[in-house]
């Protein structure tokens, strides 16, 4: 059997790993990477973009169908779709991800092994491959082998009946009646986009609320509305028990509150979150150290229990998001160059593209009172104030600011509406730095855009917002935005 030796050796193609390789591999590490199925990993092949594609063409069929006739369109009342062919376009945007990561590896010197890697020790591994099976010595390894989706009893996924969010994306047919278990992040974004291209979509939820802790309880009660609107049925508290095959599709029993029904549909999507993938690939063997939920436990620099050995992505740890995998591989190649780095983010923006988007940065209200910010000074301006979101017809939502009330500093900026997923970036950035609320407000946004509702809403924390009438804070007299500085 061939041994290869590498200064560093990545495990999983994916954001946190293909970054990882690339970062090693400028900083003059001899590297390589190896990958049992598709470079990009989930977050290019199966996740971030292809449901954000599906969810983009949803979008624009929807606006054609709903708005277009009101800006003068003359739309026949059902804009035909061909799901073969919007798959095809859909695998041609993963393809094209995919195959850009080729390149940037190859242009970076990085050596790419397809094949699945296996610790036989903490300082070797093999690697099966279609053509044999080689060993790997390498100073350094960096373990980014992703999560994959969990089950729950009763509810095996076999990608016919009971689909994962990998089986939802690839339908070439539209389901008529679908059930999601699972009101979260996939089930909200792949439920509301098969609602818009005209799914029967039922939402099965355990918890008494939708996105339950991960989003802004103000920002989710806009998107309960636009799914109601959107046709999408959603049961809370409910706890999905079984399922059987019938005539024409499949039944699921559910039990709401104590009480147990009866669903009918042609097909069930299953998403209730996602396990690291830390039972494979021989980790356990080789004694690294897993905690309770199934991370690999690692300290700020990304370091496990073993010298040599790091972890990144969804398989360390949580938020289990594209850029905090990538923001870890960047930081993990460079502490191995031997660079002073270790995790410091302030923040992890995320964002759920439901409609209208969510985006948030920093602490909820709850997080900000529970970490010992009493006093909070919390400012909202709504899309419906603002003339670009106006004459988008995208006017549901707004920006919400939680500031320290003493100090003006931005502790949680929580956005819904158009386009939440790219004004947030400015928000982290502000929490990243430490800005205050006026450093916000005296930013001058340009117009019309939909950027100036951040800006507002830093006027409106102040409570001098111009375009909504806000009362006065105290006496008749307002505060230019430094008096409370
Ligand atoms: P992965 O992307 O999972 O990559 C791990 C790679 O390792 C895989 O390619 C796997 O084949 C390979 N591998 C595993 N074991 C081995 C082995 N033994 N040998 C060789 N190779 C191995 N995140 C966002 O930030 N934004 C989004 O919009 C978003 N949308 C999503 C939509 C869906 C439907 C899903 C499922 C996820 C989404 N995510 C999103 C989450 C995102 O995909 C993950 O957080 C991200 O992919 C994690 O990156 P990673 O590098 O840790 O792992
Ligand atoms: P999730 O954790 O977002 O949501 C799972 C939901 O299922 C929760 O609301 C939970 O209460 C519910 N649930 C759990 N057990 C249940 C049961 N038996 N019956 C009914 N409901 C039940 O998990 P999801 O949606 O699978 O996504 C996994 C992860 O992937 C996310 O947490 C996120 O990190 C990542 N992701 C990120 C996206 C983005 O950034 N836009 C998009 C998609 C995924």
């Amino acid at each position: 059997m061939a041994t290869e030796k590498f200064d560093v050796c990545v495990i999983g193609a994916g954001p946190g790993g293909y970054v990882a390789a690339i970062r090693a591999a400028q900083l003059g590490k001899k590297t390589c990477v190896i990958e049992r199925e598709f470079l990009g990993g989930v977050c290019l092949n199966v996740g971030c973009i292809p449901s954000k594609a599906m969810i983009t063409a949803a979008h624009f069929h929807h606006r054609m169908m709903h708005d277009g006739p009101t800006m003068g369109f003359q739309v026949p009342e059902v804009v035909k779709l061909d799901y073969k062919k919007l798959q095809e376009w859909k695998q041609s945007v993963c393809n094209k991800m995919s195959g850009g990561v080729a390149q940037l590896l190859k242009g970076n010197s990085v050596t790419v092994m397809m094949g699945e890697a296996t610790f036989t020790s903490p300082k070797s591994l093999t690697v099966k491959g279609k053509e044999g099976t080689t060993t790997i010595e390498a100073a350094n390894y960096v373990i980014a082998t992703g999560s994959r989706p969990i089950e729950i009893p009763g509810f095996a996924i076999d990608e016919k009946d009971v689909l994962s969010s990998t089986g939802a994306l690839a339908q070439d047919k539209k389901i008529e009646r679908l059930v999601v278990i699972g009101g979260g992040y996939i089930g909200l974004e792949i439920g509301s986009y098969m609602a818009k291209l005209g799914s029967n979509v039922t939402v099965l939820e355990a918890a008494p609320a939708l996105l339950n802790g991960l989003a802004d309880p103000d920002c989710v009660q806009v998107v309960a509305r636009r799914l109601k609107k959107n046709g999408v049925e959603v049961m809370l508290s409910a706890k999905a028990k079984g399922w059987k095959k019938t005539k024409d599709g499949v039944e699921v029993t559910v039990d709401v509150e104590g009480k147990e029904q009866t669903i009918k549909a042609d097909k069930i999507l299953l998403t209730v979150g996602r396990r690291p993938n830390s039972d494979q690939a021989g980790l356990k063997a080789i004694g690294l150290t897993i905690d309770s939920k199934g991370f690999v436990t690692v300290n700020g620099q990304r370091k496990t229990n073993l010298p040599g050995i790091y972890a990144i992505g969804d398989v360390a740890c949580q938020p289990m998001l594209a850029h905090k995998a990538s923001h870890e591989g960047v930081l993990v190649a460079e502490v191995i160059a031997g660079h002073n780095r270790a995790y410091d983010a302030k923040t992890v923006p995320a964002v759920i593209f439901v409609d209208p988007e969510i985006a948030s940065a920093g602490l909820m209200e709850s997080e900000a009172r529970a970490k010992g910010h009493t006093d909070l000074k919390i400012g909202k301006f709504p899309f419906a104030a603002n003339g670009r979101a106006v004459s988008m017809m995208e006017t549901e939502g707004f920006v919400k600011i939680i500031a320290d009330a003493k100090t003006h500093v931005v502790l949680g900026v929580h956005i819904v509406g158009p386009e939440a997923s790219n004004l947030i970036s400015e928000a982290a950035l502000a929490i990243e730095m430490g800005a205050c609320v006026e450093d916000l407000a005296l930013t001058i946004h340009p117009h019309p855009t939909l950027g100036e509702t951040m800006m507002e809403a830093a006027e409106a924390t102040l409570g001098h917002a111009i375009h909504i009438i806000q009362k006065p804070l105290q006496g008749s007299a307002r505060p230019g935005p430094r008096a409370n500085a």
